[in-house]
């Protein structure tokens, strides 16, 4: 009994090796794709960021939880830097191909925060957008004056002065804060705009969008034509008098609607 158990085993194991070399290409079924659980975390959240700044996903007002470890690495290494640099570099590409009129009134619009200048060294304190946005902190920040330049930005800025461009500087930041950021661009390499549009004491309680495209109709009923537009927010390009072209600077950080 107990030989022909072993028997029984043996031929069975035989049966088994065998069938394996057999179909050693063939995978084991069911086919399971088991990502780790950090992985599968990473997936999530890069599928979030496509959401957001496709502007698919909106409104939001903190980055969610989970992302935390996720959009704070995607920031400070290597991955936002190169995500700007792409759009500084198309923006470029753009604005050399474009035939400008002898007029002077060919027009690049760029954002300021998150666009020509970044808040990093804020945001670095407050959770790279963990936090809800508290505007008193905020504006203490601001009022030192200190952002550091966005490098490709500069580069981008510099670009479309010397192709002919007027740069018009329009920005969410309030009429109270010109002369620190006015400081703070000149500082940090931005000269020579043509203009720089501040939330005036009428445009406050208004949308990003409804300001932005109201001083827009401004620009283009003063007979300007906005051919580009760099920003890190959707309101800073949607709406109406919209640019030629639109560059959507990456922001997992923060929403401003
Ligand atoms: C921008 O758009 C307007 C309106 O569609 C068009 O007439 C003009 O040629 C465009 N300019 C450039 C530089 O593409």
């Amino acid at each position: 009994m107990r030989i022909l158990r072993i028997f029984v085993f043996l031929m069975l194991l035989t049966v088994a090796i065998g069938s394996e070399n057999l179909n050693s290409h063939v995978f084991p079924r069911p086919l399971i794709i088991a990502y780790p659980e950090n992985n599968e975390n990473q997936l999530k959240c890069t599928s979030w960021r496509f959401a957001i700044e496709t502007n698919n996903l909106s409104p939001w007002k903190t980055i969610p939880e989970e992302c935390a470890d996720y959009v704070r690495e995607y920031i400070v290494g290597p991955g936002y830097k190169m995500d700007i640099d792409r759009v500084s570099n198309e923006a470029g590409e753009y604005a050399k191909s474009v035939d400008l009129g002898d007029d002077g009134r060919d027009v690049w619009v760029f954002d300021v925060d998150e666009t020509l200048l970044s808040n990093l060294p804020y945001y670095s304190d407050h959770g790279y957008g963990l936090e809800v946005f508290d505007s008193v902190e905020f504006d203490k920040w601001v009022e030192k004056g200190t952002a550091p330049a966005l490098g490709s930005s500069l580069k981008l800025y510099q670009e479309v002065l010397s192709l002919g461009f007027k740069v018009f500087l329009l920005t969410g930041r309030s009429e109270r804060h010109r002369s620190v950021t006015v400081e703070n661009l000149m500082n940090t390499g931005f000269h020579d705009w043509h203009k720089l549009i501040l939330r005036g004491s009428d445009d406050h309680g208004k949308t990003a969008t409804t300001f932005k495209s109201e001083r827009r109709n401004e620009i283009v009923e003063e007979g300007f034509r906005i051919v580009g537009n760099s920003g890190d927010q959707w309101s800073d390009l949607l709406g109406s008098s919209m640019s030629n072209r639109s560059f959507k600077l990456p922001n997992p950080i923060y929403y401003i609607p």
